[in-house]
């Protein structure tokens, strides 16, 4: 497969993709969201080949999950050899060295000088059940504190967290009591209508969110406060410079934990290991999962040492952090600190520098932002309004597929740019170049 760009050989879908879509049509259950009919059958760094030999350049990375690129052959041979040795015991009940070396990493790498403790799991979801299950157990209050338009995953507890997208919560209610909604700033569009780019927006938000522990979520009460550093499915929104540090003194004063949810933002995908890094801001706890084994599943719930004393028996998972994923992490944490997370930063700075200008070249791009390899393009009617066009958002996922791109929306008409973190200047020449035709098809 070798090849850096795509090669479209089929109408899509191709005639082998097309069974495969009758049958998971039937089969598969229908809450899954597709935006394009990608029938993958293999991947090699950057590329998706479909059933029908079609190739394609992803600049979605399975939804920041393959940060080292499809099928890193050191990943690869880690899985490999692992699988041929150990490939589950359970480390609830036993000990392997996987394990207890993944930690002692991860608890090194995490941000704040303090020790650390992990517990594992199996994905973003269950990281953040582990967060919120702690937060309460240490602190023996009961309620939250999250955001607006942030995601934190579908299980029950961590759902009554999420707040992007009515679909993601309708028919599913009563959820967990006790959880308070607050906004997120967004420098583009504050929510409470403040100025743009004025730090009054971080100023209002955190006022609104004090507002609360007086009227509805008396802060005694409160366990944790819950927070994407930057915020993704609800956007790719960047808060103003100084919001999580302030954030930090606000829980600090009420005695309030603080949970940084890194399941996207992490692992290197803003140019630093943890996109709090860019803010100066420490958690108490902070939950990845997502680009952390490079496709297999495992979500870490990293607490400090003096907060994780749960008893034994308090929580547990019989697959969470599996021989193989472990070994799949170990190696993937190795490339990201020797050379993918410097690329992340200096494709991250090259991408936006070249997008910069797209809101005065295109009068449907509202704003371009991010940081390091997570970038959202958010698409509008009218630049003056701020309307969102999801229509036309829709419109470029579609046609970049159809040029060979593979990209993912986020927010309500927002473009998400996160593709691995090995992603070359040809490969983001490519990507922009065919995002930019399709936004000008979009725009006539
Ligand atoms: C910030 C954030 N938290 C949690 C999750 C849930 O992760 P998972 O889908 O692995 O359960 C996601 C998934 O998109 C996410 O983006």
């Amino acid at each position: 497969m070798e090849k850096k760009l795509p090669h479209i050989q089929t109408r899509l879908p191709g005639p082998e993709a097309q069974k495969v879509l009758a049958l998971d049509h039937q089969f598969v259950s229908p809450s899954y969201t597709r935006d394009y009919p990608l029938v993958a059958r293999r991947g090699e760094g950057m590329i998706v080949e479909d059933v029908d030999g079609n190739r394609f350049l992803d600049f979605s990375a399975g939804i920041a999950v393959v940060s080292t690129g499809h099928c890193h052959p050191e990943v690869v041979r880690a899985i490999q050899e692992q699988a041929a040795q150990l490939i589950h015991m359970s480390g609830t009940d036993f000990y392997y060295p996987l394990l207890a070396e993944l930690a002692e990493k991860l608890a090194a790498l995490a941000p704040g000088d303090s020790p650390k403790r992990v517990a594992f799991g199996n994905s973003g979801a269950e990281a953040m059940e582990a967060a919120l299950k702690l937060a309460r157990y240490h602190t023996r209050r009961h309620r939250f504190i999250a955001f607006q338009n942030g995601f934190h995953g579908r299980t029950l507890g961590a759902l009554s967290l999420t707040a992007s997208k009515a679909a993601q919560r309708r028919g599913f209610g009563p959820l967990l009591p006790g959880v308070t909604h607050v906004p997120y700033p967004n420098p583009y569009r504050c929510p409470l209508g403040y100025p743009a780019e004025a730090c009054d927006c971080a100023c209002a938000c955190l006022d609104y969110l004090e507002r609360q522990f007086k009227t509805v979520a008396p802060a005694e009460e409160v366990a944790a406060i819950v927070i994407e550093p930057i915020q993704g499915e609800g956007g790719y929104v960047v808060p103003p410079a100084p919001f999580l540090k302030r954030l930090r003194e606000l829980a600090d004063r009420y005695g309030i934990l603080l949970i940084f949810d890194e399941v996207q933002c992490g692992m290197g995908r803003t140019g630093r290991m943890w996109a709090c890094e860019h803010f100066d801001a420490v958690p108490d706890i902070l939950i990845t999962a997502k680009g952390i084994a490079s496709g297999m599943p495992l979500g870490v719930t990293i607490a400090r040492a003096d907060i994780m004393k749960w008893e034994p028996g308090a929580h547990a998972s019989t697959f969470g952090g599996n021989p193989l994923c472990c070994a799949a992490a170990l190696t993937t944490i190795r490339l990201l600190e020797e050379k993918y997370i410097a690329n992340a930063a200096r494709m991250g700075e090259y991408l936006l520098s070249r997008l910069q200008d797209w809101p005065q070249k295109h009068r449907i791009v509202g704003n371009v932002r991010g940081k390091g390899l997570m970038i959202g393009i958010e698409l509008v009617q009218n630049q003056q309004t701020k309307e969102p066009h999801e229509a036309a958002r829709q419109q470029v996922i579609r046609s970049a597929f159809e040029r060979g791109l593979l990209i993912l929306g986020c927010g309500e008409s927002t473009i998400r740019l996160m593709p691995p973190l090995i992603v070359e200047p040809e490969q983001a020449d490519f990507a922009l170049d065919v995002l930019e035709a399709c936004i000008a098809e979009a725009e006539n």
